[in-house]
């Protein structure tokens, strides 16, 4: 996964320095844009919205480039009919139209990934804005905080977490022995919300759909047990990671594209942020409030232990 990451992030970094290879992949097909290759015109307040809009293109390309490394001897086709960015993502990744039903789930996820207030990589993002770096930057500095499993890296977890349990009884107990260990269960609890988050309602939702059309609902059972263990156990709610593990994998999406996706989405919200940033931009400098010794003798360094 790691190496992967790598490839993704790197092809990130060598945008920064006016290398595009994900643009030059599909300026064919999406056109080129007129600030990849200029990096200090990134930094430039008016542009930053123009390529805001390609960026969301460009990680899309991406997560393709990076599909396509794995799977060498398979032929993307990039060219076809779909009007939405889910249409399109969904059409590439199988190579065929998808249904009405997975272009829907897919949109509303993208929907539900787009932006979610001062999370913490719109805070990374911003911080990075703030100091007058380039757009890309901001978005590579998000990516690294997104790719945590306490972040965004939950829904990967969280499917390697249920993708084990074959019945809805070894889910509960293997649930309770974590919770003995005091091992948390990703894609539970939330750093603002309290009582519940919202947007699990919606795509649990979809992902019940889903698992009612597959030949095998497993997943999706050993999902809705695990949500009702941590409701009974912890008075826990599961969040928007848990139920879009079902979701993606009856859509047939690897896992390892799961968080990839969900960076696709809200780099739209991190982009928003750095335009408000920027806007009226003060640098982010928070100050620290040191609490240890206030002072203490000075030990030769041959002395030290
Ligand atoms: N599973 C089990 N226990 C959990 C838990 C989880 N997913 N999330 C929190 N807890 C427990 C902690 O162990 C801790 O217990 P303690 O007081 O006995 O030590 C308590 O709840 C508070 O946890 P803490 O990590 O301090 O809460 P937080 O509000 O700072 O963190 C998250 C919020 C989201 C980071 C945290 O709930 C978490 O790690 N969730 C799993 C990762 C995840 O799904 N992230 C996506 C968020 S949208």
């Amino acid at each position: 996964t790691d190496f992967r990451w790598f490839i993704f992030l790197g092809l990130t970094v060598l945008s920064i320095f006016g290398i595009n290879p994900t643009i030059d992949y599909y300026s064919n097909y999406f056109g080129k844009d007129n600030y990849s290759n200029n990096p200090e015109k990134l930094s430039e307040i008016q542009n930053l919205k123009d390529k805001s809009l390609t960026l969301g293109l460009d990680l899309q390309g991406g997560i393709h480039m990076v599909l396509e490394l794995d799977l060498v001897d398979l032929l993307i086709n990039l060219v076809n009919d779909e009007e939405s960015m889910a249409g399109h993502f969904l059409h590439i990744l199988h190579g065929k139209t998808p249904s009405d039903l997975h272009r829907k789930v897919m949109d509303v996820s993208l929907i539900l990934y787009a932006e979610h207030e001062f999370n913490a990589s719109t805070f990374t993002a911003r911080v990075c804005a703030s100091t007058m770096s380039d757009i890309h930057s901001c978005v590579v500095a998000a990516i690294g905080s997104l790719r945590g499993p306490l972040h965004g890296g939950a829904n990967e977890k969280a499917m390697e977490l249920i993708e084990n349990w074959k019945s809805k009884d070894e889910a509960k107990s293997n649930v309770l022995e974590m919770l003995d260990n005091k091992e948390k269960i990703m894609g539970f609890g939330h750093a603002v919300y309290s009582i519940r988050d919202p947007r699990n309602a919606v795509i649990k939702e979809y992902a019940k759909q889903l698992s009612e059309l597959a030949d095998d609902n497993t997943l999706y059972q050993v999902a809705d047990e695990v949500e009702k263990v941590m409701a009974d156990e912890k008075n826990m709610f599961a969040n928007a990671d848990f139920f879009h593990a079902p979701a993606y994998f009856y859509m047939g999406i690897p896992t390892k594209l799961f968080t990839p996706i969900f960076v696709m989405s809200r780099v739209s919200g991190w982009t928003a942020h750095c335009m408000e940033q920027r806007a009226n931009n003060r640098i982010i400098r928070p100050s620290a409030e040191y609490t240890g010794v206030e002072s203490s003798d000075w030990i030769d360094i041959a002395d030290r232990s």
